[in-house]
């Protein structure tokens, strides 16, 4: 008998992560649209283009409107999906928004063509995600298209046992989601714990299950291949010019190994070496300028030895550094885990893993264990970013927090409507309904940039005018 056909899917990520993690997100729309026609062709599952950092980096380095990246994008693209990144209710900021914004901007981002909103939540609360779910499903039907992907952080930890998995992917598919993603940003996942993730998640949810990882740690690739052979049916990757290191695998490398096996995606590789040419001489001149550094290159075997990111780690570093007690590294990392457990052992991502860092910093450096707390340590503990997956340590949450009760309802619930106030306080700049979003998310930033379209509109310089009689909002 035959053996039975499980081609693995393909996400290309060079268009967002792959160029965020190793050169900052600098890769202007004008660098991609020249390829994108050939890119339609290899049948990739979806191609990852916008949201995540690429948002901010258009209007804050690029004097790009990302809406207008997104249009060119879709126009391009005629048969492969569009994905994007989509940081639950901090939309793609850093704080929470309120409802009417995370839905406005799901709505804006289907109808200028996004397909798959890959969703996630620092703390894994599965509350901060259902409005961006309900969302993505609503715009879905209207506009004919849409998938609404919940990304789980992955990380380690006493509280994360392949029962937690398996009941939070149940969950999931409960709460309305097309498919979902184990996204480990660290690259803390090894093969065999991928193989039996795998085997946990498919217990718990027939849902397709994609996988996210970087090859921080040098174990990307192995992963990839253990997580298919356990029934992973989507993985990320990203064409070789900006692989590898802190990016994902290798897109060419990936589909040659499953080549003639059951899992073969049928990618032709000649497509995919003529798309490689295209970036090659890109990839050239960002080492030749310094943009793309060895520091991204390589492997950072810290990253498994100590369990915690590796760009947490350089931020310890470079505290410990600036308050000249660089002596104090090792007593800081044997910290780290014991906040983590006081502040309810949290997945190790932006903003919580710098919340933890700190405290720890602080913890160790002061000589007595939560003598001061950060501004957002106190929020962590007051339950403003959500529940943590075990319950915090009480005495700590009193000491922080005196009288005050922690919340325990979902963050946003506490947010009245703002989307009114946004458009009343970037009126005078707007040329599109979107441009209400990339205010609301980033209000000082896209001021800027809609200043500096103004005077490429009329060719004057606004940015160097006398603001001082002008009325700004902030
Ligand atoms: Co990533």
């Amino acid at each position: 008998m035959a053996e039975v056909k499980k081609p693995v899917q393909f996400t290309e990520t060079i268009l967002r992560d792959a160029h965020q993690s190793v050169i900052a997100t600098r890769m202007s729309t004008e660098q991609m649209l020249p390829i994108i026609d050939k890119m339609d062709k290899v049948g990739y599952r979806s191609v990852e283009c916008w949201g995540g950092a690429t948002f901010d980096a258009c209007l804050r380095f690029l004097k790009e409107d990302p809406w207008e990246r997104l249009r060119k994008l879709r126009a391009g693209f005629k048969n492969t999906k569009l994905q994007m990144l989509f940081r639950g209710q901090n939309i793609l900021g850093y704080s929470h928004y309120s409802d009417d914004v995370v839905e406005y901007f799901v709505q804006k981002s289907i109808s200028n063509g996004m397909d798959v909103i890959r969703i996630f939540d620092c703390l894994n609360d599965l509350r901060n995600l259902q409005t961006a779910v309900d969302a993505t499903n609503k715009f879905k039907v209207q506009e004919g298209h849409g998938e609404a992907q919940v990304a789980l952080c992955y990380t380690l930890g006493d509280a994360y046992t392949m029962d937690y998995w398996r009941n939070i992917a149940r969950q999931i598919e409960e709460m309305g989601a097309d498919s979902i993603c184990i996204k480990d940003m660290a690259g803390l996942l090894v093969p065999y714990e991928a193989e039996k993730l795998v085997k946990a998640l498919k217990e718990g949810t027939k849902l397709p299950i994609q996988l996210h990882t970087h090859y921080t740690s040098g174990v990307a690739a192995m992963t990839y291949l253990k997580a298919v052979e356990a029934g992973c049916d989507v993985i990320d990757t990203a064409m070789s010019p900006l692989s590898m290191g802190t990016s994902q695998p290798a897109t060419e490398v990936m589909a040659k190994t499953f080549e003639g096996t059951p899992y073969d995606p049928g990618y032709d590789q000649n497509l995919l070496a003529e798309i490689a040419d295209y970036f090659k001489p890109m990839r050239e001149e960002w080492i030749k300028s310094g943009r793309y550094s060895t520091k991204v290159m390589g492997v950072n075997i810290n990253t498994l030895r100590y369990q915690v990111p590796g760009g947490m780690l350089s931020n310890l570093v470079s505290q410990l550094a600036e308050m000249h007690q660089e002596d104090k590294f090792d007593a800081v990392l044997e910290e780290v885990p014991r906040v983590r457990k006081d502040f309810g052992e949290p997945p190790l991502v932006t903003p919580s893993s710098q919340i933890v860092g700190t405290q720890a910093v602080l913890n160790v450096v002061l000589g007595e264990r939560y003598k001061q707390f950060t501004k957002e340590s106190r929020d962590l503990l007051a339950g403003k970013y959500g529940q943590t997956v075990k319950p915090m340590n009480p005495e700590v949450q009193k000491k922080a927090l005196g009288d005050v009760k922690p919340i325990t309802h979902r963050p946003a619930d506490d947010l009245p409507p703002s989307l009114d106030k946004f458009n009343e306080e970037c009126k005078q700049y707007k040329r599109q309904d979107e441009d209400v979003l990339s205010y609301a998310l980033f209000p000082k930033v896209a001021t800027e940039f809609f200043e500096y379209r103004e005077s490429q509109e009329n060719g004057v310089d606004n940015t160097i005018a006398d603001k001082a009689d002008k009325v700004y909002p902030v």
